[in-house]
C-alpha cells in the first residue's frame, strides 16, 4: 500500500538516527520493521484520496486527504483531526485525536486486509458514535518510544536501554545487549510488549528498563480456559506451553527464530534442534504445518501465527503468576476480593479496587468509605468522585452530588457520565439554565447522544 509510505513522518527517525552512524546496517534494516513504524504523527499525507463509509449503526463517515474525520448520524455531527496513528499498517491502523489537551481513540480505523476504513475494533456493536474513549496509556507503552509520548515507534532504546553514554563512549559496557543477559532478564526485553497475560499488575517499584527483570516492576498472571484462544500479544504464553520451550533447557528464545532488527523466520531455525520430521522428512515446510496461521479474537480481524508448537490438546489452568515471586498485593489486584484487598496496606490502587469489590458485594456504605479513602490517597481519582456522587444522589443529597461531579469534570471535562448525571440533577433541582449549558458542553465532546438531545429539546 502506497498510503503507508506517505504517512511516515520525518520525526520518526530522530531518536534511532543517533545510533545510525556506527550501526548503519542494523539501523537500515530495523527501520523497515513493523515495530519501528508502529506509531507516529499523521503529517502531510498529500495524495491520500478521501474515503467514505457508512457504519452498521447508520453513521456516515468521511476521512479527507488531510486526515480530517467527519461524521453525521441523525442530528449528530462532528469533525476531528486525526493527529497520530498507532500500528504500522501491515494489518491496519488506529488513530488518535486531541481535544482540550486530551488524547482520544478515533472510532475509525484502516484495515489492510480489505484496504478500507471502518469502525475501530470494539466500536462495531455500538449503537452510537463514541468520541470520548481516552487513548489507553497501555497502547502507547507497547507501540511508542515512551509511555507519555505518542509516536516514534518502538525505538532501539526500548530493547537496549538508555543509549546516551554509549553514544559518547562507543563502549559495549554502556549499552545492554539482550543476548548477554541471564534467561529471565533476556526474555523480559520482549515480554514488555509481547506478554499481556490475563492480568498485569503494576508494582510500586521503579519502572522497567532493559537489563532488569520485568517481574520486578510488573507482576504478570496468566490463565488458560482450554480453548487455546490466540491474542495479538499471546506469543509468550503460547510458546511457554510448547515442548520446544519446556524441554530445551532455557535455550529457546524469541530471538532463536526472530531477528528483532528484521528478517524472515526460516525452517533452518527449526533444524538447529530437529534434523527432520517423522512425517515430512528433512525437507518439508516445518513452519506451515507446525505453526499455522489462525484467526485472532473478535475485534482483531487478523490471522496470527500459532506459537504453541506441537500442542494438540487444549491446555487449561487457573490464574497463576507467569514468572517471578508475587506477593499478597499482586494477588489482591490480580484477583480482587474484599478479603484479599483488606489484608494488604491500602494504597490508591488497592483502595480503588476495594471500593469496586464492596460495591459489587452490595455494601454501599463501606464502598463509599473506600472511595473517600481513595480520594485521600489520590485526589484526582475521577471514578471515585463519580461514584461518590451517585451514592450521594441516591441518599437525596443533590448538592453534594453535584459538587463531586463538578470536581470530576474540572479534572477531566470529557467524562460523559458525570456530565449526564449533572444535567439530570440540575433539571431535578429546577435549574434549567444550568442544565442547558451542561448539555451543550456535553455535545461538544460527545455529540451522538440521542436521549440527551431530546432532553435538551424539551428544555428549549
Ligand atoms: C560512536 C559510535 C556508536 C554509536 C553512536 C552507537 N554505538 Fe553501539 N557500538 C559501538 C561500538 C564501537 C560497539 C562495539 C562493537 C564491538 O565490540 O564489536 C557497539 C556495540 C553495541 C552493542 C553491542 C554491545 C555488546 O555488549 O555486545 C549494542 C547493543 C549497541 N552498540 C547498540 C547501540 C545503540 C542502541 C545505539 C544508539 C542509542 C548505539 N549503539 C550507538 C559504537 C556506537
Ligand atoms: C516496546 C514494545 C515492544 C518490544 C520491547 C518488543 N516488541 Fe515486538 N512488536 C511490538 C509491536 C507494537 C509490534 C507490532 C508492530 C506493528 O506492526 O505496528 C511488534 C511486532 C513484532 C514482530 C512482527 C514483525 C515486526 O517487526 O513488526 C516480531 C517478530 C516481534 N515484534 C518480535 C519481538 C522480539 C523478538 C522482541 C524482543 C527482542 C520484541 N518484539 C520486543 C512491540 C514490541
Ligand atoms: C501489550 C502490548 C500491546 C498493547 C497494550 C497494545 N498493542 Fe497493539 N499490538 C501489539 C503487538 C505485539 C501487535 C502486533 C501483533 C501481531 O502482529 O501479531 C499489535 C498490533 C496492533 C495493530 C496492527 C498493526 C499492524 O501490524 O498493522 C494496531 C492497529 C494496534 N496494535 C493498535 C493498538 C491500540 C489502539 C492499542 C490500545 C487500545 C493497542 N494496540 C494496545 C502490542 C500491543
Ligand atoms: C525489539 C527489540 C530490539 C530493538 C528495537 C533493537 N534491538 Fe538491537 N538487539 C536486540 C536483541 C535481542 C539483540 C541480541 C540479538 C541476539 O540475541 O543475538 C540485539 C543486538 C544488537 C547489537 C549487537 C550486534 C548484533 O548484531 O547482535 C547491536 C549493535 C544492536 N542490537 C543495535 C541496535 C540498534 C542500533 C537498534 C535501533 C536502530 C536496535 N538494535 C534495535 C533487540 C533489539
Ligand atoms: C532450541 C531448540 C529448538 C528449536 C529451535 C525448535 N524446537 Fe521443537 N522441540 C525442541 C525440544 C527440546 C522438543 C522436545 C523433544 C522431546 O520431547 O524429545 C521439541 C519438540 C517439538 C515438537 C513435538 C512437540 C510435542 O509436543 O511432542 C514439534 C512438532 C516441534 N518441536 C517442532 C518444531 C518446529 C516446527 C520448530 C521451528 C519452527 C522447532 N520445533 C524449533 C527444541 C526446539
Ligand atoms: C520456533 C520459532 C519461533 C520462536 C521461538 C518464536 N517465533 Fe514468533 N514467529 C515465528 C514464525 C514462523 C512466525 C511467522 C512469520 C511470518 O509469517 O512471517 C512468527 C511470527 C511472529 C509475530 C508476528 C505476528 C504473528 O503472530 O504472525 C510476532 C509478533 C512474533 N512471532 C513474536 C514472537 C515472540 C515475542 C516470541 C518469543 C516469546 C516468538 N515470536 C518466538 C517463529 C517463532
Ligand atoms: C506436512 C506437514 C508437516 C511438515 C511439512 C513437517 N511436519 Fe513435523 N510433524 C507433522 C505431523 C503430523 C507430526 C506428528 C504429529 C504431531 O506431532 O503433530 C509431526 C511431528 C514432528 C515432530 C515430533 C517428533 C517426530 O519426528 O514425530 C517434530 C520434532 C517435527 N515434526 C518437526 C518438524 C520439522 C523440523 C519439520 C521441517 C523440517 C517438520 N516437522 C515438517 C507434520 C509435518
Amino acid at each position: 500500500m502506497r498510503l503507508w509510505l506517505l504517512l511516515l513522518p520525518a520525526a520518526l527517525h530522530a531518536q534511532n538516527q543517533l545510533c545510525a552512524p556506527c550501526h548503519a546496517a542494523i539501523y537500515k534494516r530495523y527501520m523497515q520493521t513493523g515495530m519501528a513504524r508502529s506509531s507516529g504523527r499523521v503529517d502531510g499525507a498529500e495524495s491520500f484520496a478521501s474515503a467514505k463509509f457508512t457504519a452498521a449503526n447508520g453513521a456516515e463517515f468521511e476521512i479527507d486527504k488531510s486526515y480530517r474525520m467527519r461524521f453525521t448520524r441523525g442530528e449528530a455531527a462532528a469533525t476531528r483531526m486525526l493527529r497520530y496513528f498507532i500500528g504500522s499498517g501491515r494489518l491496519g491502523r488506529s488513530y488518535v485525536y486531541e481535544k482540550g489537551g486530551r488524547f482520544f481513540q478515533a472510532p475509525v480505523a484502516y484495515y489492510a486486509a480489505t484496504k478500507s476504513w471502518n469502525l475501530s475494533p470494539g466500536y462495531e456493536t455500538r449503537q452510537t458514535v463514541e468520541l470520548t474513549r481516552a487513548i489507553e496509556p497501555a497502547c502507547l507503552q507497547c507501540h511508542s518510544s515512551r509511555g507519555a509520548e505518542i509516536g516514534g515507534g518502538v525505538t532501539c532504546e526500548r530493547c537496549h536501554g538508555p543509549g546516551a553514554q554509549h553514544i559518547r563512549t562507543a563502549s559495549p559496557k554502556h549499552i545492554v545487549n539482550p543476548a548477554r543477559l541471564p534467561v529471565e532478564e533476556r526474555e523480559s526485553v520482549c515480554a514488555q510488549c509481547h506478554l499481556t497475560g490475563a492480568v498485569r499488575v503494576s508494582r510500586n517499584t521503579r519502572p522497567y528498563t532493559p537489563g532488569a527483570k520485568l517481574s520486578d516492576s510488573i507482576a504478570i498472571f496468566v490463565e488458560r480456559g482450554g480453548s487455546n484462544e490466540v491474542r495479538a500479544t499471546s506469543h509468550f504464553e503460547d510458546l511457554a506451553i510448547s515442548a520446544c520451550k519446556t524441554k530445551s533447557g532455557g535455550k529457546l528464545h524469541c530471538t532463536t527464530c526472530h531477528d528483532p532488527h528484521g528478517g524472515e523466520v526460516t525452517n533452518a531455525k527449526c533444524q538447529t534442534c530437529h534434523q527432520s520430521c517423522s512425517q515430512a522428512g528433512p525437507k518439508g515446510d516445518c513452519i506451515s504445518c507446525h505453526m499455522p496461521k489462525q484467526p485472532g479474537n473478535a475485534g482483531a480481524h487478523v490471522p496470527f501465527t500459532n506459537h504453541a508448537i506441537g500442542v494438540r490438546t487444549p491446555v487449561s489452568h487457573p490464574l497463576r503468576p507467569f514468572w517471578g515471586a508475587v506477593n499478597a498485593r499482586d494477588w489482591a489486584l490480580a484477583d480482587p476480593t474484599v478479603e484479599r484487598l483488606r489484608a494488604v496496606p491500602a494504597d490508591a490502587a488497592i483502595s480503588a479496587q476495594l471500593a469496586q469489590a464492596l460495591d459489587r458485594a452490595g455494601d454501599e456504605a463501606a464502598a463509599a468509605q473506600a472511595a473517600r479513602q481513595t480520594l485521600v490517597l489520590d485526589p484526582n481519582h475521577t471514578p471515585s468522585l463519580i461514584n461518590l456522587g451517585t451514592y450521594q444522589i441516591q441518599k437525596g443529597n443533590a448538592k453534594e452530588a453535584m459538587a463531586l461531579w463538578l470536581r470530576a469534570l474540572a479534572i477531566n471535562p470529557s467524562l460523559v457520565n458525570a456530565r449526564l448525571n449533572l444535567a439530570a440533577a440540575q433539571i431535578q433541582a429546577g435549574d434549567t439554565a444550568s442544565a442547558k449549558a451542561t448539555l451543550q458542553l456535553l455535545f461538544d465532546y460527545e455529540p451522538d447522544l440521542p436521549r440527551a438531545r431530546r432532553l435538551l429539546q424539551l428544555l428549549q
